[in-house]
């Protein structure tokens, strides 16, 4: 093989584990097509707004970033971390904040993006934390809900795909760090122990 074909190769490669299974739930052109139609969405809804994107470190980071590209207009972008509380284990829905935002949100219209939303107890954290900060608008967008987990009472106001409780990884998400660099949205299936999500 020449070196010009080998990054090919090595991107065909998911680099999962022994043990570990993969098989593609939502492919790289259906998720390139719904961020797209999910861009158009929310700049018809702000045609005019300089619009401030929230990402939630680290799963949001390839979604808010093809979804800065398609969103025509003046952009910005600031992310935030929030502490994993355990999830599907002994889970004590306590969020704690890690790393908080750069700049302010007051007076902004935000857009918060989250590649998942699962019990909602994230979400309904940051939407308390930012609601107490004043933006002029805010909204939510999702790439991925899996409805039938919620435990917390709130929704996103842009969902591109709802899911069933699967575990999942690929476009940002992760088993153990690991497949965040998936194109395709993956379930993934261990034979030797449990997931976590
Ligand atoms: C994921 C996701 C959300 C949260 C949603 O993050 O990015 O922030 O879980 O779950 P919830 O609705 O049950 O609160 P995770 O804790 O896996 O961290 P990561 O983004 O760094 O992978």
């Amino acid at each position: 093989m020449t070196a010009a074909r080998r990054p090919e190769f090595a991107k065909s490669r998911p680099g999962s584990r022994p043990g570990e299974t993969i098989r593609v739930l939502i492919s790289r052109s259906r998720v390139r097509q719904r961020v797209r139609q999910l861009a158009r969405e929310i700049r018809r809804d702000f045609p005019k707004d300089s619009l401030h994107l929230v990402g939630v470190l680290k799963g949001s980071v390839l979604f808010l970033a093809d979804l800065a590209r398609e969103l025509g207009g003046e952009v910005s972008f600031d992310f935030l971390s929030v502490s994993s509380y355990g999830k599907g284990t002994s889970s004590t829905g306590v969020v704690k904040l890690i790393k908080d935002l750069d700049v302010s949100i007051e007076g902004r219209t935000v857009i918060v993006v989250e590649d998942i939303l699962d019990s909602g107890l994230t979400l309904k954290y940051l939407l308390r934390l930012f609601e107490g900060r004043k933006p002029k608008h805010m909204r939510v967008v999702v790439l991925l809900d899996k409805a039938e987990r919620r435990i917390a009472n709130v929704h996103a106001d842009y969902t591109g795909f709802t899911i069933p409780n699967e575990f999942v990884v690929g476009y940002g998400l992760d088993y153990d760090e690991r497949y965040r660099n998936l194109a395709d949205v993956c379930i993934l299936q261990l034979t030797r122990s449990s997931a976590k999500r």
